[in-house]
């Protein structure tokens, strides 16, 4: 515990705040009760939850929501896609059908509808060899990430991530208290070299994320795609490939799963936060044989299953409407923000500045000339009203870095352009003052 009153540490605290950004969240996240309560209490908490910080996106997400700032930081689906009309009706129609049926306790695997819907959905899509039987569903893909780690990841356990790679997926996993391994995430996909070494290391699991990576935009090439297949097959690691924006592809061509090139390895992660909704929570994880049984304990224990109400009303907005129609929808809007924001860059920041140009997905990934901080970029731009994210909580134990990640999901094409001109001003400061 700290010495003085708990006025006195919460004043503390602002003062010693490193940057405008720090400093708001400090005022908007904190008050001196919590800093007190905190303070006193640490003592009580587990070794587990202490080494896990707050997510760093959820703070920046309170600052995007100050009157007058733009935001390129949030993660979020654009909600005017979401089909609101079409999910009231289908959900008049779940109480005319089933009564209170989808409001009583359910499966811990799941309804059946459902799953027998994403399981034909990927046959469509051309990955094989998925059953009903192999899929559970789970409250978003982010619980599967943390059933996953209670059932695999023992402390000091190695655990393979992209660098950078997805912040929830860290956080998740950091509570199982692994020994993470970074492997560098190129333009077409994995460092093959760098991860024969990490798996050499006897990992549990390696984490990836092949479509339009979270934060990067990258995707892996067919041919990264076979080496990392490759590699995984000889070893006892289990791939858990994460694919929440795999159908929001708005160029290029559709890519192998690894289910197609390794599936004895690998676990396949989806949701229907980004292609319908988050706010409903419906993901879902397939399993190979041996690991079902464990995640089914591993979900009882947590939750019993998943909210049953949304997934009779998920199953019932499926069979009524062309879901395939309205994913069109949301690839040609983010599509055309994307096409924008590149215009934008092209336009507002310097050449030094280097992003990726994705192929699908909602962010791209900007890499600051001669190593400038992304974290004092984000405090230029949070004083000229708009937001970015900094990319050091993509990275395990980075404390700032030159990278920073850019949405183009909730934008549209004129608040694109005004918040990069923002933007380009906040780079051009930074760069004078380097
Ligand atoms: C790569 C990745 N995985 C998982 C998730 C969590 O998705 P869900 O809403 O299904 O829990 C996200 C959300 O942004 C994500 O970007």
């Amino acid at each position: 515990m700290s010495g003085g009153t708990p006025h006195d540490r919460f004043l503390g605290r602002l003062f010693l705040a490193e940057s405008p950004f720090e400093r708001l969240s400090l005022e908007k996240g904190f008050t001196m009760e919590s800093v007190a309560l905190a303070d006193e209490f640490n003592d009580i908490f587990s070794d587990r939850v202490l080494n896990v910080p707050l997510s760093f996106i959820r703070e920046i997400l309170k600052t995007a929501q100050e009157p007058g700032m733009i935001s390129f930081a949030g993660g979020l689906p654009n909600k005017d896609l979401f089909p609101v009309k079409a999910l009231r009706k289908a959900s008049g129609k779940v109480f005319d059908l089933y009564g209170g049926a989808p409001l009583q306790y359910a499966s811990s695997e799941g309804l059946d509808d459902l799953r027998t819907f994403i399981a034909e959905r990927y046959r469509k899509r051309g990955v094989t060899g998925i059953k009903a039987e192999n899929i559970m569903i789970t409250c978003g893909s982010q619980q599967a990430l943390d059933l996953l780690g209670k059932i695999l990841v023992n402390e000091g356990d190695t655990v393979v991530l992209e660098e950078p790679s997805y912040l929830g997926a860290i956080q998740a996993l950091s509570f199982y208290r692994p020994r993470f391994k970074m492997v560098s995430l190129n333009d077409d996909g994995l460092d093959v070299p760098a991860l024969k070494g990490a798996l050499a290391a006897r990992a549990k699991l390696m984490y990836v994320i092949p479509n339009f990576q979270n934060p990067s935009g990258v995707s892996y090439a067919d041919e990264n795609r076979q080496a990392v297949a490759e590699v995984v097959r000889k070893t006892k690691t289990y791939l858990v490939e994460d694919d929440p924006y795999g159908e929001l592809r708005f160029a290029g061509t559709a890519k192998a799963s690894f289910m197609n090139l390794c599936p004895e390895n690998t676990v396949l992660l989806g949701t229907f936060s980004k292609t319908l909704t988050p706010g409903l929570r419906l993901g879902w994880v397939v399993l190979p044989p041996e690991l079902y049984e464990k995640m089914l304990i591993a979900k009882q224990a947590t939750d019993l299953h998943t909210n049953s109400f949304a997934q009779r009303l998920v199953a019932q907005y499926l069979k009524d409407n062309d879901c395939d129609a309205h994913i069109a929808k949301i690839v040609a809007q983010y599509g055309a923000q994307k096409k924008a924001m590149m215009r934008a860059i092209a336009k507002h920041l310097p050449p030094e500045v280097k992003t990726t140009n994705p192929e699908g997905g909602m962010f791209l990934w900007a890499t600051l000339p001669r190593g400038l901080s992304s974290m004092k970029l984000s405090d230029l731009a949070i004083e000229n009203k708009v937001c970015i994210v900094p990319g050091h909580p993509f990275y395990v134990g980075k404390k700032d870095v030159s990278t920073c990640r850019l949405s183009f999901s909730c934008v549209n094409e004129d608040v694109i352009f005004e918040g990069m001109t923002r933007l380009g001003k906040a780079v051009e400061k930074l760069m004078a003052s380097a």
